[in-house]
């Protein structure tokens, strides 16, 4: 793990250059630019990817500094919504319904935002892979509700797909670093391995349930928030 981490951090840092190059290059054409031109929007859809990238660079370089996640209790339904915000898009475009069934009034989490966001895009965009090229329904259902005991609540989220589903002797190896199934310029076989890590430095655990054919759970416990004061979370469409 900690080879990982250099690894992680290396590109991280390798990564961040060139894309405050681009940020630069990006603003002096967005000001040379009269608003009505419609490439000033283009400009701006892609100076939100590269801060899209920023934010991906920090979560990287968190997860190869092993940072304790920041003791802030999200509203878990607010990360979900800011995932499914980053990646509608390619949800709509491979013909994929997403439903969401959140239960509202549920407690905080203790944790970082951004991390769980990161979690729930990785989470996402493994449904989206394994649901893409099938003839099959392709729905994914975003499920949250109240688990643990009345002492010790947790935050439950699932993530079910109905795509290929993951075969029993791979199941094993799904949270292993680098391992993949996906051809190199798909995947790197890093997005579990993170999740997993992420999870569990907020004190909770992810498991995964799945059918060959049929389709993938992937359920997170997260511990609740239970200080009280900060509220609980919406519930949103
Ligand atoms: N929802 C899912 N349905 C089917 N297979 C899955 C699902 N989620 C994960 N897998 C399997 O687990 C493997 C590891 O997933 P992981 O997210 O760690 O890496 P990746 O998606 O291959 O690459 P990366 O996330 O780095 O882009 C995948 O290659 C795939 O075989
Ligand atoms: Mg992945």
């Amino acid at each position: 793990m900690r080879a990982l981490g250099d690894l992680v951090s290396g590109v991280a840092h390798e990564l961040n250059n060139p894309l405050m190059a681009s940020d630069t290059i990006l603003h002096v054409i967005h000001e040379s630019l009269q608003k009505t031109n419609p490439n000033k929007t283009r400009v701006e859809l892609v100076q939100e990817c590269n801060r899209r990238m920023g934010k991906i660079i920090n979560h990287l370089r968190e997860f190869s500094r092993q940072t304790q996640a920041k003791p802030e209790p999200p509203d878990i339904h607010v990360s979900i919504q800011n995932a499914l915000m980053i990646i509608e898009q390619q949800l709509l475009n491979d013909n994929i319904s997403t439903i969401k069934k959140l239960t509202p009034n549920l407690p905080r989490v203790l944790g970082d935002p951004n991390q769980l966001e990161q979690v729930f895009l990785n989470l996402i965009s493994n449904a989206r892979d394994a649901m893409a090229a099938q003839e099959r329904r392709r729905e994914l259902t975003i499920q949250t509700d109240l688990a643990g005991t009345k002492d010790q609540p947790e935050v439950r989220i699932t993530f079910t797909d109905s795509g290929r589903g993951i075969p029993k002797d791979v199941i094993e190896k799904v949270y292993e670093p680098f391992f993949t199934t996906k051809d190199v310029k798909k995947g790197m076989g890093l997005g579990l391995s993170i999740c997993y890590g992420i999870i569990e430095n907020h004190g909770g655990r992810i498991e995964v349930e799945s059918r060959e054919r049929e389709g993938t759970t992937l359920t997170i416990f997260l511990p609740g928030f239970q200080g009280g004061k900060h509220g609980k979370t919406n519930s949103r469409r």
